[in-house]
């Protein structure tokens, strides 16, 4: 359900992607995504990517489960 009233008047809007936030571990996205820093996309169109959220990764934007250790 959305409840932008920005989005009411858009009734074609379809969710492309869906975020789940992983209990101390990473962002999970799946769907059709861009994922792009401030210089480059990095990856485009994968179908599921895992970003880190805790800092400790030494493949960011990636989780490398390091938060596991
Ligand atoms: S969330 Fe997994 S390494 Fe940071």
């Amino acid at each position: 359900m959305i409840n932008d009233p920005a989005m009411e008047d858009k009734k074609e809007f379809k969710s492309q992607a869906t975020i789940e936030i992983i209990d101390n571990g990473p962002i999970k996205i799946t769907g059709r995504i861009l994922i792009r820093d401030s210089k480059r996309d990095i990856t485009d169109n994968p179908e599921e990517v895992y970003l880190c959220r805790c800092g400790r990764s030494q493949n960011k934007p990636y989780c490398d489960e390091s938060h596991k250790k």
